[in-house]
This record gives structure tokens, C-alpha cells and sequence, in this order.
């Protein structure tokens, strides 16, 4: 029986001893702080008004009624509590054989009719795809994995910043200066950063003597995108050069950091679709001039831009167009939209306004915000290119491997483990912490194979492919229904009882949309896996005993492994 199952029976069979209904029992039944109590602890502070008693005598009287249910093997008063201790070999044998039996499907829901779409990474192109863009992209993929090891129907989307006036900028950029000879997004971002930094100097006066010679790039670029808008060959052609350029960069950096979306949908792809919005809103009578603009008002947020005074389309506009497109085509239950905190006005105007106009679909929108990352900006201040960023991983990762790894195997590719490894710490000192909070980043931290990093859980990974090797190789037999009656160390309990506490960790993650709660329990398992296998020697051990150590450390082995990918990492099976 699970640890749920258990509680619910021992609730049950206190409840009809006690004036008490089952779900408030069930509910008061805690797991002590200290794991060596015991397994469920019953405060009986409770029953002390009606039983008129001190608390602790109510302990020893509940205790002395109570026949207690399969499963659950004593009962221990300890001042005002009674704490129960389950049967522990029944229960390490339910969690082991589930595990085993079910491998890397272990912990996934039956699948769910809900269609949830998750929106994330989303970087603008013709900008740099840079750092600034990985918590998003990082909380996204896990979130995206997660979903669908749970049996959701997940959408996802990567909304690309493909359509704005930073084209007109690389527009101008290759008018001035002349079109690249190399086709590279570097290339594209030069143009755009110097034809922005032109816009700045011709704004503030300040030209240099070859900026005198130049016409006024803001116009240029404001053209280019009207142009655009308005569907002008020229403007598409070169729109569409920029877009090929970018994907092919895009889609290989993606797949370096173990990222795959369904669509590739950005902000063009709604530009022809904004008609629709239009239309509603309109019908709902909504749109007002203010600011120098045409939008609605929606007191506590604002009020919602959503078209320019010459008509243009904004943010706003393609992501009403957006939401609308989604609910028609995708008929989705929930959209997540993993996007930065400085943008939780923006959603809440979306969603405003969608009420407003009366659309059905407003309240199953979902903003994911999330906080800063510092310290991840080295070159002068600005944030770096995602590609150098893995590359400096993967070159610290690299000497901190064989720095801090003494006993690495014969023949490991070590540039391999190298950039498993840096990805492997990005991912986890990301995704370790609350994602509102604002995190500093470390590479010191990161990389440290000793402490709450993702080399140190990809290590305990590879040691227990490591002693999965050594036990099959010296014919220790393999076993999916192993008896548990001979795990009786405390830390083999300690470990199995964590084993089963994957399925709710998942629970938690979905339910606040927190990944860091998986991060935090990968730490935990491999911390408690580290302390069983000082107690539990594999090889050398008696046949029968060594069988059944070997499944225990089968199951984490699965359980740490699922952990990681799904946190979206990649695995080393050695290092
Ligand atoms: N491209 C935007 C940025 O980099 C993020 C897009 C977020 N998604 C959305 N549907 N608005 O800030």
C-alpha cells in the first residue's frame, strides 16, 4: 500500500474511536520533522476538550483502543502525539516492484483529456538570442516535459519576436552599409545594433562627422515597416531572408540545450490575423482614444494600447489576435505563457481585455512570470549569446570534471561529459531556485561536483550506472520482485519512502507551476542514495541480500534519471 492508501485507513479507523469526521483526522495526520519519529504523527490536542484530558493521557488512551489497520506495524505515544510506523517491508516492496515494473513511465498520470498549451523561450529575432532568455526557456522545458510525463495533450509554442520594427532597423542597416557578405544572425544583429545606435545619436543631436552624412534611419525603418505591414514584395522578401537566416541558428541552439517545440509561431504569423480582434472589438463597443492611442480602459490595469494613432498594430494587439487564434484552432484547457515578470501587466490587459470583449477563453490564460537573473552578463555588461554561454559551461565544465573527478573511467570521452555536465549545471542553478526570486549566478556553484548542483546529481546518476556495472558483471541476479524483508537498514527505508514521494513532487510542480520542487527532491534522492550506499554494499554482499540492494538501487537509478530529463537535462550514463 502507498503512504496515501495508509493514512487514509489510519484515518479512518481513528476517526470511528473518536468524535471526529475521517478527512479532519486525515488532515492532522502529519509526517514528523524528524523521519526517525516514525511515519505519521497524530497530535491529540484534539481530543482533549471532549475527552477532558491532557493531551498526552489522550495518547495513551487512543493508543490503548486502538486495533490498528494492515499496514501500519506500531503506534509510540510521545508526549501529546501518537506516531504510527508503517510496515516497512510491505511498503518497500510496493514502491520497488511499481518502480520497476513501471520504468521511465513510472510517475505518469493516465493521460488527461486536457489540452494545455505552453508558450516559452520566445526571443526576438534580429536581436540577440542571449542569456536573458534562459529561465524562460529553461522553466518552459520543464515544464512542457513535465506536463506530458503526467499524460496531459501539451501545445508547444515558441512565439517567436518575428515581426517589428527592428527589422526596419537591419532594413536600414543593409540600405546604408550594404547586405552582409556572410548570412549570419551575428551579421543581423550587427546591422540592427548599429542602425539602433545611429537612431540614438540622431535623436540626441550628437553626430560624428560620417553620422552627418546619413539620412534619418528612424524613418527608414518606419517605412520598412509599414511596408511590411502593408505586404510589399520587397519588404517580405527581405523580412523572409532575415527569418531564414535566424531559424537555422535557432532550431541547432535549441536542440543544444534539449529543447524541441511543436510550433514555431510567432508574431508574423498573426499579422494577417487581426482583423478578428478588430472586429470584436468593435462589436463590444470598447475602443477608446487616449495616450495618443487607440485602446480600452481597464481601471486597475491601465489603460490597454492597442493600436497607434496611424493604425498600426502593437504587442497587444498580435497577442489578443494570439489568444483568439489558440482557442479557435487548439481549443485549449489552460495556455501558459512562461514570460518575464516586468511583463505581468501586459498579460493582465490582455486578459482584461479579452473579457471585455467577452471572450470565453480569458481566465484560462495563465502568466508564468519569473524573476531576474545577475551575473550572467560578462562581455562589457552585456548579456551573452546563449551558444558562448554553453560554451564557457562546457569549457569550466571540462576542468572542473577533471579537477574535482579523481576516479574518472578509462576511455570517457571527456569533451562529451563536458558538455552534458555544463548543461547539466545551467539547468539545475536555474531551475533550483523559486522562480520569482531574483537569483545571482555562479559558476563556482554551478559547477561544484560536492553541493547542490547539476554535476553533482548527473555524478550520483553515473554512480549508480556505475554500480548497476560492477554488481551485473560479478553476477549479481536481476530482479523486479525483490525481498524486501532483507533491506532493513534505516537508510534503505529512508530511500524507498523518497522513492514513492516523486509522484506528489510532480503534483507540487504542476500545481504552482514550480519546477524548482523537482529540483529540490533530484537533491534530496541523490543525498539519500549517497548515505544508503555507505550502509549497502552490493558486490561482496550475500547473494540474496546483494539482489535485493540491487533493485533498491535500480529503482533510483530510474527515478534520478527521470528526474534529470525532465528538468531537461541530458544523461551520461559514466563519468
Ligand atoms: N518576444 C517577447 C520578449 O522577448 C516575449 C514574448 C512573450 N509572449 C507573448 N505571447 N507575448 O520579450
Amino acid at each position: 500500500m502507498s503512504s496515501i492508501e495508509l493514512k487514509t485507513e489510519l484515518a479512518k479507523t481513528i476517526s470511528s474511536l473518536i468524535n471526529i469526521d475521517e478527512a479532519t483526522v486525515s488532515r492532522s495526520l502529519e509526517r514528523p520533522k524528524n523521519a526517525t519519529h516514525g511515519d505519521l504523527a497524530f497530535p491529540c490536542f484534539l481530543l482533549a476538550k471532549s475527552w477532558k484530558l491532557s493531551p498526552p493521557q489522550c495518547a495513551e488512551k487512543l493508543r490503548a483502543e486502538l486495533s490498528l489497520p494492515k499496514g501500519i506495524a506500531s503506534a509510540e505515544v510521545a508526549g501529546p502525539f501518537l506516531n504510527f510506523r508503517f510496515d516497512r517491508s510491505p511498503f518497500i516492496r510496493s514502491v520497488l516492484e511499481k518502480i520497476l515494473a513501471s520504468g521511465s513511465r513510472y510517475g505518469s498520470g493516465s493521460s488527461s483529456s486536457e489540452t494545455i498549451i505552453v508558450e516559452y523561450s520566445s526571443p526576438n529575432i534580429a536581436k540577440t538570442f542571449h542569456v536573458g532568455h534562459l529561465r524562460t526557456t529553461l522553466i518552459g522545458n520543464a515544464l512542457d516535459k513535465i506536463l506530458r510525463h503526467r499524460g496531459y495533450h501539451v501545445i508547444s509554442i515558441n512565439h517567436l519576436g518575428d515581426w517589428g520594427t527592428q527589422f526596419g532597423f537591419v532594413w536600414a542597416g543593409c540600405s546604408l552599409w550594404g547586405k552582409p557578405a556572410n548570412e549570419t544572425v551575428d551579421a543581423l544583429v550587427e546591422l540592427y545594433r548599429r542602425a539602433s545606435a545611429l537612431k540614438k545619436s540622431q535623436e540626441a543631436g550628437d553626430l560624428s562627422a560620417e553620422e552627418k552624412n546619413y539620412p534619418d534611419v528612424n524613418e527608414i525603418a518606419r517605412k520598412y515597416f509599414l511596408d511590411l505591414e502593408a505586404g510589399e514584395k520587397y519588404a517580405q522578401e527581405f523580412w523572409q531572408w532575415c527569418l531564414d537566416v535566424s531559424m537555422e541558428y535557432f532550431r541547432a541552439t535549441y536542440s543544444r540545450f534539449n529543447v524541441a517545440f511543436d510550433h514555431y509561431t510567432g508574431e508574423s504569423f498573426y499579422s494577417d490575423k487581426l482583423d478578428g480582434v478588430k472586429k470584436d472589438l468593435e462589436k463590444a463597443g470598447v475602443l477608446r482614444e487616449s495616450q495618443g492611442a487607440l485602446g480600452v480602459e481597464l481601471g486597475d490595469h491601465g489603460f490597454a494600447r492597442i493600436y497607434t494613432p496611424d493604425g498600426r498594430s502593437l504587442y497587444l494587439t498580435r497577442d489578443l489576435a494570439t489568444a483568439k487564434y489558440r482557442a479557435e484552432t487548439y481549443h485549449f484547457d489552460r495556455a501558459l505563457y512562461i514570460v518575464g515578470a516586468p511583463q505581468i501587466l501586459h498579460f493582465q490587459q490582455i486578459k482584461g481585455v479579452l473579457r471585455a470583449i467577452g471572450a470565453p477563453f480569458a481566465d484560462k490564460i495563465i502568466h508564468i512570470p519569473y524573476g531576474h537573473i545577475q551575473g550572467m552578463s560578462t562581455r562589457g555588461g552585456e548579456f551573452v549569446e546563449q551558444n558562448y554561454f554553453l560554451d564557457e559551461a562546457k569549457s569550466r565544465a571540462l576542468s572542473a570534471y577533471r579537477d574535482q573527478v579523481t576516479k574518472r573511467p578509462e576511455e570517457i570521452d571527456e569533451e562529451g561529459v563536458a558538455e552534458v555536465v555544463g548543461l547539466g549545471a545551467i539547468v539545475y542553478s536555474t531551475l533550483s531556485r523559486q522562480r520569482m526570486k531574483d537569483v545571482e549566478f555562479s559558476w563556482d556553484h554551478a559547477l561544484a561536483f560536492q553541493g547542490d548542483s547539476g554535476p553533482y546529481l548527473l555524478y550520483a546518476y553515473a554512480r549508480l550506472n556505475g554500480i548497476r556495472q560492477k554488481a551485473l558483471a560479478a553476477g549479481v541476479s536481476v530482479t523486479t520482485t525483490p525481498d524486501a524483508e532483507l533491506l532493513t537498514e534505516e537508510s534503505a527505508y529512508q530511500l524507498s519512502r523518497l522513492l514513492e514521494q516523486f509522484d506528489t513532487t510532480l503534483d507540487h510542480v504542476l500545481a504552482e507551476y514550480e519546477p524548482s520542487y523537482l529540483a529540490s527532491y533530484a537533491l534530496d534522492l541523490a543525498a539519500a542514495f549517497s548515505r544508503a550506499y555507505l550502509d549497502l554494499k552490493v558486490v561482496g554482499a550475500d547473494p540474496a541480500i546483494a539482489s535485493a540492494r540491487l533493485a533498491l538501487f535500480e529503482a533510483t537509478r530510474t527515478v534520478l534519471g527521470l528526474s534529470l530529463q525532465l528538468l531537461g537535462m541530458k544523461l551520461v550514463e559514466r563519468m
